[in-house]
């Protein structure tokens, strides 16, 4: 191994998922996640990748585990995911330097959800990953640095995963070709819960990756594209002003337009079930009835009930009495990855923070404040 690369180690990050409030639809560059609109998002707290990555000297493939759960163990992953995650440590290895043969990885990585569930898995998943290996090989990258090696997953959701709090990728002024994202406020601005209306748990018939190559083919897309800019404005307005109601209505537009140019792709792709008109429905009930909630839904079946923190136990116990919902997940805004070892630190959250550095130490957010 050559000086320049670090001695190598072994390291456990732990990262969240996100829920997009401007969504990331459609791509220049698809191979490289270079997205055509900016998108933001509030990073999660509960729903988390937890990764380990040893890195062994010497030359040899790459090992993937997943660790189901604490009573089966670590089993060998299934063979495409293995392979997203070898090409994402190959991108990992070239950052870092480091020689094809000077050092294998280890990987050893659990999800706190089902993945089934139709929450981000690979937001959280390759984030944790670019944090645990860059630590494993005694690296420190900043957030924005972060946010560019998660990228090179080809997972653009999980470039804003390394950011905790409100987060926008790419942020404004960043290299159309080399993407990053930044943080718009800390998790501590606003306490904001997501409360996950699951109404299907079974996989998504049709991938983030397919529905991104579909996009431009809606005659739908390009007057999106010309939206979004105010849209944009909007919700990074409500959210420095912490403006619910503007945020609401402007994220539930966002995710009507998103799956709108979804089933007029061509072949339409339905990501929608029954079970999500319902679930929408009966968030529109709600705020007839004063709380204030509203929706959004990813690339999947399930809807997001974003919620000011008061409203948080009313939403969830409503949403679990509607007959599609199979289960409710209680979540909201959280401070972005951490290595497991690190100590405890106090102050503002580390994405903030003045080195931005996108590691922090566990804040709870979602019910648990
Ligand atoms: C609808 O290409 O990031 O969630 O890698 O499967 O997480 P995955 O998808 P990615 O696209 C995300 C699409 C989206 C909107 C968003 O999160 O911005």
């Amino acid at each position: 191994m050559s000086d320049s690369v670090p001695r190598p180690g072994r390291a456990t990050a732990v990262a969240p998922a996100n829920i997009a409030f401007v969504k990331y639809w459609g791509a220049v560059d698809l191979e490289r996640a270079i997205p055509r609109n900016p998108s933001i998002s509030m990073t999660l707290s509960r729903c988390v990748s937890r990764t380990t990555v040893e890195a062994v000297p010497g030359p040899g493939d790459d090992e993937v585990f997943l660790a189901p759960s604490a009573v089966d163990g670590p089993a060998p992953a299934p063979d495409e995911f293995a392979r997203r995650v070898r090409a994402h440590l190959g991108a990992i290895r070239r950052w870092a330097g480091v020689g094809p043969g000077e050092l294998r990885f280890r990987v050893t990585t659990a999800n706190s959800f089902p993945a089934a569930a139709g929450l981000a898995s690979s937001a959280s998943g390759f984030a944790a990953l670019a944090v645990a290996a860059g630590a494993a090989l005694g690296r420190r990258p900043d957030g924005a640095e972060l946010s560019a090696l998660a990228r090179a997953s080809g997972s653009g959701s999980a470039a804003r995963s390394v950011l905790g709090g409100y987060v926008e990728w790419p942020a404004p002024g960043s290299a159309p070709d080399d993407p990053r994202a930044a943080q718009l406020a800390p998790a501590g601005h606003w306490d904001l819960r997501d409360v996950v209306a699951v109404v299907e748990s079974g996989p998504k018939e049709v991938s983030s990756l397919a529905g991104h190559r579909l996009a431009p083919t809606s005659p739908h897309f390009a007057r999106r594209l010309e939206l979004l800019p105010d849209r944009l404005d909007r919700v990074r307005r409500a959210i420095r002003e912490r403006d619910v109601e503007l945020l609401g209505t402007t994220i539930e537009e966002e995710a009507v337009e998103l799956h709108l140019v979804a089933m007029s792709s061509r072949p339409p792709v339905f990501y929608w079930a029954p079970g999500t008109l319902e679930a929408l429905a009966a968030v529109r009930a709600m705020r007839r009835d004063g709380l204030a909630a509203w929706a959004t839904m990813d690339a999947g079946a399930n809807v997001h009930a974003i919620v000011p923190a008061a409203d948080e136990p009313a939403v969830a116990e409503r949403l679990a009495g509607v007959a599609a919902v199979r289960r409710v997940i209680r979540d909201g805004v959280g401070t972005g990855p951490y290595l497991e070892d690190e100590p405890a630190q106090s102050g503002p959250d580390a994405a903030a923070g003045a080195g931005g550095a996108g590691i922090g130490p566990r804040r709870a957010g979602g019910s648990a404040r």
